[in-house]
């Protein structure tokens, strides 16, 4: 595992970013295993730019997301689709029919996870994977258990999460209780995995990913095991 600590949040974003352009420039039709939350957003930011500077080029890449609210759709303001149309894929020439994000409307989980998990299958493995960090040490929705989840699956989500994410949503109330997430096993297909962590809230969950044991109950130390991780993260995240 390699880690990368930055001045801040912007650096971070600006050093994920050169990761990101390597992956994809090396392998122009290379599949993209995105995150949505507020982590991303300045490194899709830099993506943007760069691609409009004419640094980078999607359209051959593939994509695919780790989750997405049940019951939302790709209208709904707060899914995970609409926060991708917005904050990257309307900005990018990314051809938005290979985007793919967990169908939150299919409110039948076992389909929804199985029709996922047969996309993951069919677009093969992401070459590269930006993973944010929970506060609780989750990645995607895999939240603390007692096992780590192999495949996609439908999540009740913890009140530690929902509490987190409530600041998007007009009032806790609306804040989904359920989301389908890509399993660890779905995750640790990717080839390569960044994962960003900024500010001190995630300061003991990413030591605890880094340096404690590695325990389902803190999801992103499974990370220590994969063969190819990078961690960006800021100063205030890594003391
Ligand atoms: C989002 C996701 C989550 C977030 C995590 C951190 O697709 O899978 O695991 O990465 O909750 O969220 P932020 O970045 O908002 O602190």
């Amino acid at each position: 595992m390699e880690i990368i600590k930055c001045r801040d949040y912007d650096a971070m974003s600006i050093r994920a970013a050169q990761i990101f352009e390597e992956v994809v420039n090396a392998k122009p039709d290379c599949v993209l295993g995105l995150a949505t939350g507020s982590t991303p957003l300045g490194l899709y930011k830099k993506l943007i730019e760069d691609h409009k500077a004419g640094k980078i080029d999607f359209s051959r890449c593939t994509s695919v997301n780790l989750d997405e609210y049940v019951g939302l759709g790709e209208n709904d303001d707060q899914s995970y689709r609409y926060f991708m149309n917005t904050n990257l894929f309307d900005h990018i020439n990314i051809d938005k029919a290979k985007t793919f994000v967990p169908n939150g409307l299919e409110s039948d989980a076992y389909r929804a996870c199985r029709d996922y998990e047969d996309i993951l299958e069919k677009v093969g493995p992401q070459d590269i994977q930006v993973l944010g960090l929970g506060e609780n040490g989750h990645i995607a929705f895999n939240e603390p258990e007692t096992y780590f989840p192999k495949e996609t699956h439908c999540v009740d989500l913890t009140e530690s999460t929902i509490e987190a994410n409530a600041r998007f949503f007009e009032n806790p109330d609306k804040v989904p209780r359920h989301a389908y997430s890509m399993g660890i096993g779905s995750i640790f297909r990717a080839k390569k995995i960044i994962l960003l962590a900024s500010g001190v809230k995630k300061s003991r969950a990413l030591a605890e990913a880094l340096y404690g044991p590695i325990i389902p109950q803190l999801p992103a130390s499974i990370l220590q095991l994969h063969s190819d991780v990078v961690v960006v993260c800021d100063d205030a995240a890594l003391k």
